[in-house]
């Protein structure tokens, strides 16, 4: 299946849901707990062990770091911005900011969500950006909906986008037990259904030890890395989150 098609089933699958990811909201919340964590490579990595309301731990972290580092004006690039919301914590924080969604209604979303930003409605693919331009990349369960070489293509042109010595990014998905990729019936709430409709996209899934060495293998450092402790709601899922700087 190739991209052109994934896109085609994903861009429904977005424009349904588009509501539903509005309530996702960012918590810098309570104190974390870390938890070492064996990789399949045999390496044993720290993991902040967090709630589920803390799906969008990161954020935070990123934005101190970032500021420690570098240069006004901060730029921010969200990938699969979804209902816009780590958009909205970013331009909030003075950054200027820009979300990239391939789904109509979720970047009309976005922009009711977070006005200041500049939405750019499309395929990632098909938006050339600037060299080490930006100080925060963020992909908050993103990378999952490609196939594995277009999320290793994606994160190549990431590493060229983001400040070499200054920039940080931000990655996240979920823990999935296998790394099968096809076209799924999504789950929300224990259901299959949404307004009594299925809905089908692609993803590929992610077991701790892969999504590491997808970051890892793109030239990436994993800085901090964080999963869920209990299961959100809605998806029921747990989330391993990862920020990370290109490789000196
Ligand atoms: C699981 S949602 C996550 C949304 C948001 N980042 C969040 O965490 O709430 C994935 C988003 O990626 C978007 N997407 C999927 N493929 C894309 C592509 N090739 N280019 C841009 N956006 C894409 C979908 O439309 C959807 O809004």
């Amino acid at each position: 299946m190739d991209r052109s098609e994934i896109n085609i089933i994903n861009i429904d699958a977005y424009d349904k849901l588009a509501p539903l990811y509005k309530e996702r909201t960012i918590t810098t919340g309570r104190y974390p707990v870390l938890m070492p964590i064996t990789l399949d490579d045999g390496r044993q990595m720290q993991f902040f062990f967090i709630d589920s309301t803390q799906y969008n731990f990161g954020m935070a972290f990123v934005d101190f770091l970032v500021r420690k580092g570098g240069l006004s004006p901060l730029r921010m690039l969200d990938i699969g911005t979804g209902a816009g919301n780590t958009l909205s914590y970013f331009a909030d924080g003075g950054y200027k900011t820009v979300g990239v969604d391939i789904s109509q209604k979720m970047c009309r979303i976005a922009k009711r969500v977070s006005p200041k930003s500049e939405i750019l409605c499309g395929d990632i693919f098909d938006f050339p950006m600037i060299d080490r331009c930006f100080d925060a990349i963020t992909m908050m369960s993103m990378l999952c909906q490609l196939p594995t070489s277009d999320a290793q293509n994606l994160l190549a042109r990431v590493k060229q986008w983001i400040k070499f010595d200054t920039g940080y990014i931000y990655a996240s998905t979920s823990v999935e037990e296998n790394t099968e990729a096809g076209v799924f019936t999504k789950t929300m709430l224990g259901s299959t259904m949404l307004n009594g409709k299925s809905v089908q996209r692609f993803r590929t899934n992610y077991t701790i030890s892969k999504f590491v060495e997808l970051l890892e293998s793109a030239g990436f450092e994993i800085l901090m890395s964080s999963i869920t402790y209990d299961k959100d709601q809605k998806s029921n899922r747990q989330f391993q989150g990862y920020i990370c700087r290109v490789r000196s």
